[in-house]
């Protein structure tokens, strides 16, 4: 039986039996989409919904269960809810099948009855990845298809207690005609697995493929149809992932869990701040540790920078990697404009190493620390860590956190912290940590006792 659809422009409502790719009624170019009509009619199996008196609602228990990754299960904000939907985004290579068939190995050591569908990769490569992961016996139950709807039979039949669908692009709907992948194909796709899911209790994984710049058809258009949207991101030549919750409906967005891809899977890194200044030069000019907060958790990084005479006068270059790029212009203009240095005829890099992205006001102060100590050629003392909001007359801004931030720079061994007067202020004797801090009001008083 085939579904009646009809095309309908996502820009003014306007119906076409069939596709075009210019909207006849208000003129946008491709807009129109796929849709099936009387949805209302198509099996919709819940209960008939009544009004009820504010006070007579029973508060929702929540029931969760938890994956053998604590650190999944705290971006998840406590594990995951029973039947609710999970989509999964990242770039293709980035190690979204692997994260789940781990999570997927971990629940059916626990004795619960898992289903992974792929409708990318046979059983016999899934089985080659699963080796790699040490997947062994539980209930682990593997399917190869792409139909949606046999996938909905299979799992209505198999009745699992986890349910992995891998990957939204990749699935297809036979009451729709339009290709997989589709934006109407990945709306219908996650449309039914979430009523899937709901129905039946099931707690449910949908993973999507994401490119650097969002893609069309990609999850960013489904964020708004499931429970919980986590992105997985990293750098293709670096080994660690970040793990963090974009949108949660039962838990905080603020968490993240940091991830390194190793031959045998993905391993949780339970020393982030450590795992990050492993590698750190102690006795080169240009480099700085900085204390961010990422998530909740703080996170020290290294900050460097390289200052080098240009090739091209009159043009010269200003690179930043893992940093925004206005904004480290716009401290460079701040550093020249109020301690009287002339960048003009200097190539500027500044670097956050391990591949790390930095995205707070917190890291200005140490991105000026590290260009200045490169320039000047004076290293920076090793056990000491900074961090602070510049403003454009060079005035050093609180920022948030501040205790969580020398906690951390403690924990980890620093000696000396630089960091907002503001925050000095601010912060209760008793509560800090024993470490030497110097409060700094604008960069020129932080250079001075710097250098
Ligand atoms: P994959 O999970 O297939 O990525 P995605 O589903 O997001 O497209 O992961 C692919 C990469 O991970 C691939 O380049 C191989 C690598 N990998 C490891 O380094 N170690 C491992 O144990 C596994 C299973 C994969
Ligand atoms: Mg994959």
């Amino acid at each position: 039986m085939k579904t009646k659809t009809s095309f309908v422009c996502q820009n003014c409502g306007f119906h076409s039996p069939k596709w075009l790719g210019r909207c006849p009624n208000c003129g946008e170019w491709n807009t129109l989409i796929e849709e099936i009509e009387e949805e209302a009619a198509v099996e919709f199996s819940f209960p008939p919904s009544e009004p009820v008196l504010y006070e007579e609602i029973k508060e929702a228990k929540r029931e969760r269960i938890k994956s053998g990754i604590e650190e999944l299960n705290s971006v998840l904000g406590g594990g995951i809810v029973l039947g609710s939907l999970v989509l999964i985004g990242g770039e293709p290579g980035i190690g979204k099948s692997t994260l789940l068939l781990q999570v997927s190995r971990d629940f059916a050591v626990q004795g619960k009855k898992v289903l992974y569908v792929s409708g990318e990769e046979s059983l016999e490569q899934i089985k080659i990845r699963g080796e790699r992961l040490g997947i062994q016996d539980g209930k682990l139950y593997l399917l190869a298809e792409t139909n949606l709807e046999r996938i909905i039979t299979h799992a209505g039949k198999l009745n699992p207690q986890i349910f992995v669908l891998d990957s939204v692009q990749t699935i297809f709907s036979s009451k729709l005609s339009s290709a997989p992948g589709t934006i109407s194909q990945v709306r219908e796709v996650t449309n039914q697995v979430f009523r899937f899911a709901k129905k039946n209790h099931i707690p449910s994984f949908l993973i999507g493929h994401i490119t650097k710049e969002g893609s069309l058809a990609g999850p960013k258009s489904l964020e708004h149809m499931v429970d919980v949207v986590l992105y997985f991101e990293g750098e293709r030549d670096h080994s660690h992932r970040v793990l963090r919750a974009l949108k949660n409906r039962f838990g905080p967005v603020s968490e993240l869990a940091i991830f390194e891809m190793g031959s045998r899977g993905l391993q949780p890194v339970s020393n982030p701040s450590a795992f990050f200044l492993k590698e750190r030069p102690t006795e080169e000019a240009g480099s700085v540790v900085v204390c961010t907060i990422k998530g909740s958790r703080p996170l020290l990084a290294e900050i460097q920078a390289l200052v080098s005479s240009t090739l091209f006068a009159g043009n010269p270059r200003r690179m930043t990697i893992g940093l925004d790029h206005f904004r480290a212009a716009m401290l460079l203009a701040i550093v020249e404009r109020k301690l009287g240095f002339s960048f003009a005829g200097e190539d500027i890099y500044i670097n956050v190493a391990g591949g790390l992205t930095l995205d707070e006001p917190a890291t200005d102060l140490a991105v000026i620390m590290a260009v200045v100590s490169c320039l000047k050629n004076k290293v920076i003392p090793p056990d000491l860590i900074v961090f602070g909001e510049v403003g454009l007359s060079g005035e050093i801004r609180s920022v948030g956190h501040p205790l969580a931030r020398l906690k951390e720079a403690h924990a980890l061994g620093f000696k000396t912290v630089i960091l907002p007067q503001g925050n000095l202020s601010q912060l209760e004797k008793e509560d800090i940590p024993d470490i030497k801090l110097e409060g700094v009001q604008n960069i020129k008083q932080t250079l001075e006792i710097l250098f």
